[in-house]
């Protein structure tokens, strides 16, 4: 059985390493709205997190995005969906990112998120610093930058994460 999962194990890897290929470095050369419409209330998140199809969803409803108005003028909203979808992941790679019909899609609820964090312990989620897993910073401390080394966490309570 350990043999098994060990093995399965590395057809995943192998697999997402295929079309996301340095998930450590996930900057992306955005235009400078980016930052500025995108990254004011939690980071500019990586496009390569998210499928095509779910960055359209979220494009298509600023005005009523997660609880805030994040409208931009059509404009930039159609630069902004541009370079999303141009730089967006595969569906295939990273499954389905929406949990409920007509909810909008979540980046932290791919199948390839929840992969990647299988070793966050719950206590870790609920810490004060973090409370939700869209706080990327929380725990990559250069996660504005698009850069998620694992030398480059540090958990919420101060350890960091090569040390565990
Ligand atoms: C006015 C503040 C604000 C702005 C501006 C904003 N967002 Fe958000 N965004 C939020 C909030 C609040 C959430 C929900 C966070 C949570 O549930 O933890 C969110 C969540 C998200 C999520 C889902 C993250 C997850 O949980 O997986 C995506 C994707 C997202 N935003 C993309 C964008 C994009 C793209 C832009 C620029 C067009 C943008 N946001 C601009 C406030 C904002
Ligand atoms: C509670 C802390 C925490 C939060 C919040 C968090 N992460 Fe992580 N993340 C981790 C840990 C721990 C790992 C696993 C590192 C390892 O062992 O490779 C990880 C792994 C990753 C990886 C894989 C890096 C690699 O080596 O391939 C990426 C990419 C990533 N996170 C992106 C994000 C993004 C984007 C967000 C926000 C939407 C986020 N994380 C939120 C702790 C966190």
């Amino acid at each position: 059985m350990k043999t098994t999962a060990f093995w399965s194990g590395i057809v995943l890897i192998s697999l997402s390493a295929v079309a996301l290929a340095d998930t450590r470095n996930l900057s992306a050369d955005g235009p400078p709205i980016f930052q500025a419409e995108c990254g004011s209330c939690h980071i500019a998140f990586p496009p390569q997190l998210m499928a095509a199809e779910d960055w359209k969803r979220v494009m298509a409803k600023l005005d009523k995005h997660y609880g805030e108005d994040a409208s931009v003028d059509e404009r930039s909203r159609h630069e902004l969906e541009q370079f999303l979808v141009r730089n967006a992941g595969s569906a295939s790679t990273l499954g389905v990112a929406t949990t409920q019909a007509n909810a909008l899609p979540r980046l932290t609820r791919t199948a390839w998120f929840l992969r990647k964090h299988r070793q966050v312990s719950p206590a870790d989620w609920r810490h004060p610093k973090v409370r939700t897993p869209a706080n990327c910073a929380a725990c990559h401390r250069r996660a504005a930058e698009g850069r998620f080394h694992e030398r480059e966490i540090t958990m919420p309570d101060g350890r960091r994460w090569e040390d565990r």
